[in-house]
């Protein structure tokens, strides 16, 4: 067995010896995407530059980019599913395409990483009624020197898209034979005992919503390669959890629980291991996702309570520090790649511990709760109460059920869960009729307030300075933008002023309705410009003081809004500034 093998060093280096700039991982919620809840592949962050955007490091990129996956975040717990991993990649936008890069996946595979030949197997593209079979990856392979009988043909596993729509293309994928068993003369895709390693895409299509595929500008080349599961293979171990990826975590884990890791005890110890380092990661995201019952929130709090339910099983005592012990090997392990883990090390160990203790308090009596009604299928009012009362995550009373083989009726949950809902909004509406008539007007006057701020701290703090965030109540209005320092007092007064100023001179709100390619052309600013219509509405204040793509509603007159005060700004998270404002 080979020790300790830094795969993300070896695969940068020999790209950047290609002629590829490095680029930085991009943060696991996507940033321009809120279609997708994380990020789940290294091309996600690059779908603008792979449809002809022109990137500014150039048209030879590389990286290591966070991806996380949570489709099968309940199959953690055996040897190779992990819910966060690394994504090795390069790309060509337009640059060099199959002949460069199947030249050096295979000197990178044998030169570098010396995988011999022999163990090496290779997928191309079939063909279809769209797109013809790849002939020429087909012979750059075999001249390479991997035998016809080493190189398989398929259609529907060889053509790659991320999602339904966008860049997309046939691909030819790498194999590695991960058995002691003898190497059978004919390659079998199908056959477990050879496990994809690295995936090329050639992107040369893009998918269209309504089924068609279209010729790119431009041909690019897409590649990945799971650190995880490649480092697992170069160090021999057939458990993934064994490589000097997981190690320590492991030997951390059994020492807190005093436990082996053994079969009885492995699933426990890698579902700690797995969901912690996931949850340090999305905690650690400038997007300050906090656990909660929706979306990023919501993945953040089962997997919390999922490993600390597995901590229990284990015997660990849950009054301990045991999640911060983990956190913080974690957060030493990789904080020399990804420096947001130690610029955000005190928000993760403190949230994971609220969440534990909140946990904590209820999952004793859960567990009791679930004993007393696991006597036959669980209905959907009864998984409701497990999470209403003691704050089980429905995954969580699934999993319960499963290992007593039980069902649980998911429609019946969701059923209830609705009726919740709509139970909470009817009784938050009656207290805003009771209390706090005029609350839609004040909110409109802190919406073009928002506005004004961002165009101030662009003037402020210079035209690289974009919205993160916002969120307004009838009390104060909240505001996220990039910035790598705290403002000085000099600067926040600037920012307050310009507002002022700007209310001050009664200038009009203009509103327009344009496409959206002319409200990019005219340079109005917008946080998610691929989640518009094709239709946008772009508001306009005074003589372009602030021009922005905005559903609204806002005043006529910026003289509507009264006076602007500063009341905080404080750090949100690693690179974004968060400034608190109240209007009177
Ligand atoms: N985008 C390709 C993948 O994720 C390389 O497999």
């Amino acid at each position: 067995m080979k020790e300790n093998i830094d795969l993300k060093e070896l695969y940068i280096n020999f790209f950047v010896s290609k002629g590829h700039k490095q680029i930085p991982s991009s943060p696991v919620v996507p940033e321009n995407d809120p279609s997708v809840l994380f990020n789940t592949a290294g091309m996600q962050p690059l779908i603008p530059y792979l449809m002809g955007q022109e990137h500014p490091y150039g048209k030879r990129l590389c990286d290591y980019q966070k991806c996380i996956r949570t489709n099968d975040l309940d199959e953690v717990g055996d040897t190779f599913h992990h819910t966060f991993f690394e994504m090795l990649g390069n790309w060509s936008l337009g640059d060099y395409f199959k002949k460069e890069i199947i030249e050096w996946s295979f000197e990178f595979l044998t030169k570098v990483l010396n995988i011999p030949v022999e163990k090496l197997a290779v997928t191309v593209f079939a063909g279809n009624d769209l797109i013809p079979f790849d002939e020429f990856t087909y012979n750059k392979w075999k001249s390479l020197g991997i035998s016809e009988d080493k190189i398989a043909k398929t259609s529907e596993d060889n053509f790659w898209i991320a999602g339904e729509t966008g860049p997309c293309g046939p691909d030819t994928e790498m194999f590695y034979w991960r058995s002691n068993d003898e190497i059978p003369n004919k390659f079998d895709p199908d056959d477990s005992r050879w496990v994809e390693i690295w995936n090329d895409v050639f992107m040369q299509y893009e998918k269209k919503q309504d089924g068609t595929v279209v010729e790119l500008p431009i041909k690019n080349v897409d590649t990945g390669m799971g650190v995880e599961r490649v480092t697992a293979i170069l160090e021999g171990v057939n458990d993934n959890y064994l490589s000097s990826i997981w190690k320590d975590v492991i030997d951390l884990i059994c020492n807190i629980s005093n436990k082996e890791y053994n079969e009885e005890n492995q699933k426990s110890i890698r579902v700690i291991a797995d969901h912690l380092r996931t949850a340090v990661f999305i905690l650690a995201d400038p997007a300050g996702i906090r656990p909660s019952n929706t979306d990023q929130g919501y993945i953040l709090r089962r997997l919390i309570r999922r490993a600390i339910r597995h901590a229990k099983t284990l015997g660990i005592d849950l009054n301990t520090d045991f999640e911060a012990q983990i956190a913080n090997l974690i957060i030493n392990k990789y904080k020399k790649y990804y420096k947001e883990l130690e610029d955000n090390k005190d928000i993760i160990l403190n949230e994971l511990t609220i969440e534990k203790n909140k946990f904590a308090r209820t999952l004793e009596k859960g567990l009791k709760e679930f004993e007393k009604v696991a006597t036959k299928d669980i209905d959907g009012q009864t998984a409701f109460h497990l999470f209403d009362t003691y704050g089980f995550p429905l995954e969580l009373t699934i999993e319960l059920a499963e290992e007593k083989n039980l069902k649980v009726d998911v429609e019946g949950y969701n059923k209830k869960f609705k009726e919740h809902q709509e139970l909470s909004r009817t009784a938050s509406a009656g207290k805003f009729k009771g209390g706090l008539s005029g609350n839609s007007e004040i909110e409109t006057k802190y919406h073009t307030a928002t506005h004004l701020l961002n165009a101030a701290l662009k003037i402020v703090l210079g035209p690289d300075t974009h919205q993160r965030g916002s969120n307004i109540t009838e009390e104060r209005m909240r505001f996220d933008f990039n910035c790598d320092h705290k403002l000085t007092d000099e600067e926040k007064k600037q920012a307050e002023d310009l507002v002022n100023q700007w209310i001050n001179e009664g200038l009009d709100v203009k509103v327009e309705e344009m496409s959206k390619e002319d409200a990019i052309k005219s340079g109005a600013e917008c946080m998610f410009i691929e989640k518009y219509p094709d239709l946008v509405t772009v508001y306009t204040i005074g003589n372009n003081v602030s021009k922005e793509l905005c559903g609204g509603p806002h005043v006529k007159n910026t003289k509507e809004i009264g006076h602007f005060t500063i009341v905080k700004e404080e750090a949100s998270s690693a690179g974004i500034r968060r400034i608190k404002a109240k209007i009177s």
